[in-house]
């Protein structure tokens, strides 16, 4: 029998997964069993509606459609209390990242799986590339540095009510350059680290306008073995660097899934991502097929992203050192894409390197 699948949050990134969901119904490899968002869904060519009953109250979708696994991609704020009542309902999750917001959450989310016996496929879809794996295979050692500087004009801030926020209603909500746009680099950084048990963390969180997050920020934590993953990310960038992970002289270019290994010339392809609802079906059906995102994989990344949601504001960088972006929309920061290579390059934070705008970081010691 195919699973029957539902989406609670079908707006927004919820159109990506509506697509998912029509291209596996087309391939009669599941049945949609209801769409739910509170707000009305706008229909897409590409992103049907799919004909399918259509829910404003997650309770409801759960009670009447009683789907085999939930699709749940609603903000990141809202995941814990939704996947819990998905888990009461008898069905398995994939859940979009971030997973939850805090540790605590993580363990009540994992207390649940385990009294549940029910599974959770958390939405870090660059896990399933095949390029990453390539990575992986080769047991890169040394430092690792992270970069990624890309342009979110102002309108991306006011396109949810959580965006660029820390609270909305007094309530806590998560985003941020590295916890949500560059989440996938920091997951894809703690999986080739692969054994990293982080100890100490150096976080310098800056803003380009006026929000509450960061949309530049520069990361460095080191694990008990001493070895160091630096992280410089930017939403501010005039120039566009797609995103890069640099290690013992490999470079994955982890948005694009290209890679050039120790010895080769050039970056090149590694094509073949698996997709992450797929792979829920194959190992709900064999359990033999693994889960390449079970929540357990994800508890660093939660530690971390907590961490840094938890630090002191984030600092404004002084009008002087921005400028308008060419196209119009806001302002980006003046050679920050420079400034970015150099940190991932060096390990160096921004600080340290005598860059004029910045402070000293907020230093953590992490609980092991
Ligand atoms: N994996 C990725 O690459 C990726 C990319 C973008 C966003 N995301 C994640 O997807 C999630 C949604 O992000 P978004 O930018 O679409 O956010 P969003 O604020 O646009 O919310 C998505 C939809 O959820 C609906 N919604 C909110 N609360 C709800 C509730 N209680 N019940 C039902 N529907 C509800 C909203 O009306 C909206 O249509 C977040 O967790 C985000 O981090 C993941």
């Amino acid at each position: 029998m195919t699973a029957r699948v539902a989406l609670i949050g079908a707006g927004g990134h919820g159109a990506w997964h509506r697509r998912v969901l029509q291209r596996l119904a087309d391939q009669g490899r599941i049945t949609v069993a209801g769409l739910c968002d509170r707000a009305p869904i706008v229909p897409e060519p590409a992103a049907p509606l799919l004909g399918v009953p259509v829910f404003t109250d997650h309770t409801e979708l759960l009670a009447e459609t009683r789907p085999d696994v939930v699709v749940i991609c609603t903000p990141p704020h809202t995941h814990l209390p939704i996947a819990l009542d998905v888990l009461a309902a008898g069905a398995d999750l994939l859940l979009e990242k971030p997973p939850v917001m805090a540790p605590d959450e993580h363990e009540v989310l994992a207390a649940a799986l385990r009294d549940t016996g029910r599974i959770c496929q958390v939405g870090f879809q660059a896990l399933g590339s095949a390029a990453l794996a390539a990575l992986c295979a080769t047991r890169p050692q040394g430092p690792i540095g992270v970069s990624g500087a890309w342009w979110r004009p102002d309108g991306y801030y006011t396109r949810a009510p959580w965006a660029g926020r820390r609270t909305v209603g007094g309530r806590p909500v998560m985003d941020g350059a590295l916890v949500n746009p560059f989440a996938h680099a920091l997951m894809q950084a703690l999986v080739v680290a692969g054994h990293f048990q982080p100890v100490r963390l150096e976080l310098e969180r800056y803003r380009s306008r006026e929000i509450e997050t960061d949309d530049t920020t520069f990361l460095r934590v080191t694990g008990d073995d001493g070895r160091t993953l630096t992280v410089a990310v930017t939403l501010a960038s005039a120039m566009f660097i797609a995103g890069e992970i640099r290690v013992g002289g490999a470079v994955l270019e982890y948005p694009t899934d290209r890679l050039r290994l120790p010895g080769e010339p050039d970056l090149r392809e590694v094509p073949g991502r698996r997709g992450l609802l797929e792979n829920l079906l194959e190992h709900r059906g064999a359990s033999a097929v693994p889960l390449l995102v079970p929540l357990s994989r994800t508890a660093t990344f939660t530690a971390l992203a907590d961490a840094i949601v938890s630090a002191p504001p984030p600092v404004a960088i002084p009008a002087r050192f921005r400028e308008p972006h060419p196209d119009g929309g806001g302002q980006v920061v003046t050679g920050i894409d420079t400034i970015v290579r150099q940190v991932a390059d060096s390990g160096r934070l921004p600080f340290e390197a005598g860059v004029p705008w910045a402070v000293p970081p907020h230093r953590v010691a992490l609980p092991v």
